[in-house]
């Protein structure tokens, strides 16, 4: 499905969130800013097209790596970071099975990725194995509107002019149905927030982003005692 929309991605997202998304990716660089120093490590699981990744190699002195299953997603990402004349390595990898050494990161994130694995709390636990003790998560992803007369208007947006808008621009009008579907599927945010500490996080919090339509989950991996 992503191999399908990979050169209208971008785009869309841009279009469909009148450029929200960009806001959404810049609060996480800086929630990240204080770690995201020289020496650090972080990788962007299901970095997509890469937008995340460019976003802290150029807001910190980290070195980023990008890693997503779907390789058309991931040559737009290699040819954006090229025309920005930033260097990130992009890795083909599953983010249930990432080839990456346990403890290698000191961040790890993922935005708009976790809610498509097959399983939520094996990604965590990916998340969570190949982050070191002490290191960082942030998950940016779409979740539950919290204002109520507001989320009506925003689902009549999101399941019924998307699709439309989506289907019409990328030829792909199953990929922007299934946006909405897998977000009403994916945990709310306190919900996400359990399933974090119950796969080891500790420091778990949140923020809602545009009245709770995304969010910023954060939280660390604590040292062994
Ligand atoms: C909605 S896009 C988000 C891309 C990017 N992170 C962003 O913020 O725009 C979801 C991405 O998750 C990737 N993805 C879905 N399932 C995956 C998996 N099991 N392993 C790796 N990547 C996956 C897709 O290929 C796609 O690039």
């Amino acid at each position: 499905m992503f191999s399908g929309i990979a050169r209208r991605y971008d785009l869309l997202n841009h279009l469909l969130s009148a450029n929200i998304d960009r806001r959404w990716r810049n609060i996480v660089a800086d929630k990240l800013r204080p770690i995201i120093v020289a020496g650090t490590r972080t990788l962007d699981v299901a970095c997509g097209t890469g937008d995340l990744a460019l976003t802290l190699s150029e807001a910190g002195q980290t070195s980023v790596i990008g890693s997503d299953f779907c390789r058309p997603m991931l040559e737009v990402a290699v040819q954006k970071t090229a025309q920005r004349q930033s260097s990130i390595p992009f890795i083909e990898a599953d983010a249930l099975h990432l080839p990456f050494a346990t403890e290698m990161f000191d961040v790890v994130t993922i935005a708009f990725g976790l809610r498509n694995l097959a399983s939520v709390e094996g990604g965590l636990q990916e998340l969570f194995r190949v982050l070191r003790p002490g290191g960082s998560v942030a998950i940016l992803e779409f979740s539950h509107p919290v204002v109520p007369g507001f989320r009506a208007l925003f689902n009549f947006y999101f399941t019924r002019v998307l699709p439309r808008i989506g289907g019409f621009v990328s030829g792909s009008r199953g990929a922007y149905e299934y946006l909405p579907d897998s977000v009403s599927r994916f945990p709310d945010q306190k919900t996400l927030a359990e399933l974090m500490v119950k796969v080891g996080f500790k420091e778990v919090a949140y923020q809602n982003l545009t009245g709770g339509i995304a969010a910023l989950h954060l939280g660390a991996r604590p040292y062994r005692n």
